[in-house]
């Protein structure tokens, strides 16, 4: 399936590694329908794809990541058409946080809004020294409609959250650092090798253990402690029953 996208690179190497590279430089990989649509099939294959150990989310072009949703396409086409509603309906984003496989998000210039959002769908995000992250929507009269509003709060926590929404301030990746709203800040040059060296860590575990390790930590977030350690314990058993039984089968297959 590579390169078959309008708005998106996609790219998988022999090691596993899965790029998503948003590909609309020209407006700053401003994220419209066409790149909604885009994003909806390469993570549906990628979920399914149980060669991709890791995805690393890039934006192409020098100067953004991606400057939130496409202001042309929101000023100029305000009452969608129905086919296009349908494809509006299709739900991305609770895709995107249900995808399996960790997901890392390299982040460089300005990183607004939907693109924001996205970056809150990764599990570990880093940022070049020439990131700004903002959340523009106010100024528009709307609110994020990505997830933004409940993915930053448990990210950054509430006051903060509430201050980048609020009042629409830009923060640079020193302070999205200080805020934890990314892992590391790193100098430019250093930006796809460090994702890459982060991904290439994750493929070399266990697979399967990397996947319950983050089912755990994300279905947990949303638990109490205690059911979460119930999560943990059941997911922990499902692990290593499951590799019990391999060793089961694979010394009846052996053996007869
Ligand atoms: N939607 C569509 N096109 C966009 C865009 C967006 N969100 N953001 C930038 N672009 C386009 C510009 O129209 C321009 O296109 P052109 O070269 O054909 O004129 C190109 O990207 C470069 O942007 P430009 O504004 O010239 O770059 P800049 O360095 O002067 O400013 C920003 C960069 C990010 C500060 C500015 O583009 C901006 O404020 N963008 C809108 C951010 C926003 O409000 N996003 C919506 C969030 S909900």
């Amino acid at each position: 399936m590579d390169n078959a996208f309008k708005t998106l690179i996609y790219e998988k190497t022999e090691e596993g590694i899965a790029y998503v590279t948003l590909n609309r430089p020209g407006a700053l990989n401003a994220y419209n329908i066409q790149m909604r649509d885009d994003l909806y099939e390469v993570l549906r294959a990628i979920r399914d794809d149980d060669e991709v150990r890791a995805v690393i989310f890039k934006g192409s072009g020098e100067k953004a990541f991606c400057a939130g949703a496409d202001l042309e396409e929101f000023l100029t086409a305000p009452s969608p058409t129905v086919a296009r509603r349908v494809r509006f309906d299709r739900d991305v984003w609770g895709l995107f946080l249900s995808l399996p496989q960790p997901l890392i998000a390299a982040l460089h210039g300005y990183v607004l809004g939907s693109g924001i959002e996205m970056a809150l769908c990764c599990d570990i995000r880093i940022a070049s020294d020439d990131s700004k992250f903002g959340l523009p929507e106010m100024g528009l009269g709307i609110i994020p409609a990505a997830g933004g509003t409940q993915t930053l709060p448990r990210t950054i926590g509430r006051s903060r959250a509430m201050e980048m929404l609020l009042t629409n301030r830009w923060i640079s990746g020193e302070e999205a650092y200080l805020f934890q709203l990314v892992n590391r800040v790193v100098p430019r040059d250093q930006l796809l090798p460090t994702a890459r060296d982060m991904a290439r860590r994750i493929a070399s575990q266990d697979p399967k253990a990397v996947r319950f390790a983050k089912e755990a930590v994300n279905r947990g977030l949303d638990l109490s402690l205690s059911e979460g350690l119930r999560l943990e314990r059941a997911l922990f058993l499902r692990l290593t029953r499951g590799r019990n039984q391999e060793g089961t089968d694979h010394r009846t297959t052996r053996e007869a």
